[in-house]
């Protein structure tokens, strides 16, 4: 995961529109093992909608306090979900989807947009993962 931080690192470029950068990122996350979704919901007036992203089709707009990234929106901390079956409210984009992590991005205590990957197995995300996102979060937060 270092090489891959590495990779957004350099990847990322201030010049260009974040939506360009946003695209490369979830790129180089979907290569992450075992995930099969990886992407971003940009947040607008209390709603989720859906960002650049790697994997199926999902769902474009999510409302506050839905499903566990309207809930990550609302709470404005991470979410890791260890069994999306679990999760009240989840909403299921795609059948495959058996655990998820979600991470805001925030600006002047303003969540701007959500960070989000999905996962084939349960339990995928650790502290690893999250110590990992959270970084990324940083580096996103450097371009708005
Ligand atoms: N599962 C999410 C929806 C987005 S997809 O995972 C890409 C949720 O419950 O908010």
């Amino acid at each position: 995961m270092k090489t891959l931080l590495k990779e957004i690192s350099a990847i990322v470029d201030n010049d260009l529109p974040l939506v360009s950068n946003l695209a490369n990122i979830s790129a180089l996350l979907y290569k992450l093992p075992n995930i099969n979704w990886a992407g971003f919901y940009m947040v607008e007036a209390d709603k989720c909608y859906l960002g650049p992203f790697q994997g199926d089709v999902a769902c474009t707009t999510i409302l506050k306090g839905k499903g566990v990234v309207g809930t990550c929106l609302e709470r404005k901390t991470p979410i890791i979900v260890d069994d999306v079956n679990k999760f009240k409210g989840h909403i299921a984009c795609s059948s495959l989807s058996k655990s998820e992590i979600v991470i805001p991005v925030l600006k002047d205590d303003e969540v701007k947009l959500i960070i989000d990957l999905d996962a084939p197995i349960y339990s995928r995300f650790t502290t690893t993962e999250l110590e990992f996102l959270l970084e990324v979060k940083r580096i996103i937060e450097g371009l708005l």
